[in-house]
């Protein structure tokens, strides 16, 4: 079997004292390296002040190499908050009227793509095949062949890939649809997304696709396909089943005290609802004065991205907002929103899941959604909870045992909030039981492999 290199920007080396690492991408590639070895090589996290790089940091952890490297404090303001953070993440999340574009920080990105490849370069052997992740490093495949890397190379994005109109918006949207065409394989989370790439590729007359999974573009033929990502299903749900006597876990039962859990986690992005979700949970409330004083709602937020300026100014409005409601719902002995601003450990989150009768999951957009498939993997199978899921997360394209919501509908989802709560167990037994068994199916490694295969 040849070596497998992946590269991302986030590499997160396994976890310290239960610290988890809060992103669906670093949680899933660890799951999927752990297994099959190889190097991770990406960005250590730190910026140094000087323009001569470090050597790779080299670390081993069991069956994964460490590379990682520094970034300069102008690359991480450029490339990662500038380029990256600022108008690729809003431009695929279809939120151009957040997308900052900037000369200086597009040039940023693409020095950053070159470094990296320069100090990817050396470490390679012939046969290795190369697994590039996320909107961070579009360009690196095209500085490797510069460099007369002919190694398979594949791609995949974890965010979801826009329409057309919104892509067209973003002033070098060629020189990105150039930069994928370098790719052996390109893949995306949903069918949506690779139907939007094809239609981005033929409607300006830059490529062609073939119908079966070819792609024509600058002069290159590559592969494109959707592999939804999975989760490690099996090892969560037994997490969860063992969380039951975790001391944080029991604190959390008894301090809930009989009131149904409700339960929603994200990193604190604008692209996952929450000023929505709890518009929602208020108008559910009012809506039904029965449940005052009955349930709990969970929100954890650990904080994300901080130096841009719209996580900046989002950690101002939900923590706003979930006051505001506290204030006007709660009484001298009931907090209806407890709102957490930092990440909590995935073995704790998997008990706290198990305990809560509602999973919200409520994304304007998401790539896939992982805590929607982690909150199904950690329920008991005697007594399941309900997952309320948006229709615009990669992950309700697979779990149709959820109850489907537009976010933007916020009595819709009161109301789906009220029918959760409400369902009979032979209904939610149903439900989850349908979710689960795909869940087991189509695992993290099931993703690997899938992707992997494809790319050979
Ligand atoms: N996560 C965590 N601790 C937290 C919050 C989130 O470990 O306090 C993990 C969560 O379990 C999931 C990942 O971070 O595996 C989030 O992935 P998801 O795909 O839902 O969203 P992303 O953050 O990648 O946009
Ligand atoms: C999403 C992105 C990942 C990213 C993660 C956390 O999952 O797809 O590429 O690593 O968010 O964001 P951060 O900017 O902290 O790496």
């Amino acid at each position: 079997m040849s070596r497998l290199v992946v590269v991302s920007n986030r590499v997160t080396l396994p976890a310290k004292g239960g610290v988890a690492p809060a992103g669906g991408l670093a949680v899933a590639l660890q799951a999927a390296l752990e297994e099959r070895g190889g190097i991770w090589m990406g960005w250590s996290g730190k910026s140094s002040g000087s323009r001569e790089p470090e050597p790779l940091s080299m670390q081993e952890h069991g069956n994964i190499t460490y590379a990682l490297t520094d970034l300069t404090k102008t690359d991480v303001e450029e490339y990662y908050e500038g380029f990256a953070n600022r108008v690729l993440w809003p431009i695929c999340h279809y939120r151009l009227d957040l997308a900052e574009y900037g000369r200086k920080e597009m040039a940023g990105y693409f020095r950053v793509n070159r470094f990296f490849a320069h100090r990817l370069a050396p470490m390679l052997k012939e046969d290795d095949v190369i697994w590039v992740h996320d909107y961070h490093l579009i360009p690196l495949a095209a500085e490797l062949r510069q460099m007369g890397v002919k190694n398979k190379i594949g791609f995949f994005l974890h965010i979801p890939w826009p329409p057309a109109d919104v892509l067209f918006a973003m002033p070098v949207h060629e020189e990105i649809m150039r930069g994928l065409s370098h790719y052996d394989l390109v893949g995306f989370q949903t069918d949506h997304d690779l139907t939007n790439f094809a239609g981005c590729l033929v409607r300006e007359g830059i490529g062609e696709a073939s119908g079966d999974g070819k792609f024509t573009s600058y002069d290159r033929t590559f592969k494109g396909g959707y592999y939804p990502i999975g989760i490690e299903t099996a090892a969560f749900a037994e997490f969860a089943k063992k969380a039951a006597s975790n001391i944080m876990v029991r604190k959390a039962r008894q301090s809930v005290e009989g009131r149904d859990l409700i339960i929603g986690v994200d990193r604190l992005d604008y692209s996952k609802g929450i000023t929505q979700r709890i518009d929602a949970f208020e108008q559910f409330i009012k809506s039904n004065p029965g449940y005052q004083n009955k349930v709990t709602y969970l929100q954890i937020t650990p904080k994300s991205r901080s130096e841009v300026p719209e996580y900046e100014a989002m950690q101002r409005t939900v923590a706003e907002q979930a006051g505001r409601v506290n204030g006007a719902l709660g009484t001298v002995d009931w907090v209806p929103i407890r709102y957490i601003n930092r990440s909590i450990g995935r073995p704790v989150l998997a008990g706290l899941y198990r305990l809560a009768k509602i999973g919200l999951v409520t994304p304007l957009r998401d790539g896939m959604n992982l805590v929607a498939k982690e909150y199904v993997a950690a329920q008991d199978p005697q007594d399941p909870g309900v997952l309320v899921l948006s229709r615009f997360a990669g992950a309700a394209r697979e779990l149709r045992g959820a109850l489907l919501v537009n976010p933007y509908d916020i009595e819709g989802t009161a109301n789906a909030i009220a029918r959760g709560l409400s369902m009979s167990l032979e209904e939610r037994q149903e439900r989850w039981g349908r979710m689960m068994e795909h869940l087991l199916e189509r695992d993290v490694m099931r993703w690997c492999d899938d992707f992997l295969a494809d790319l050979a």
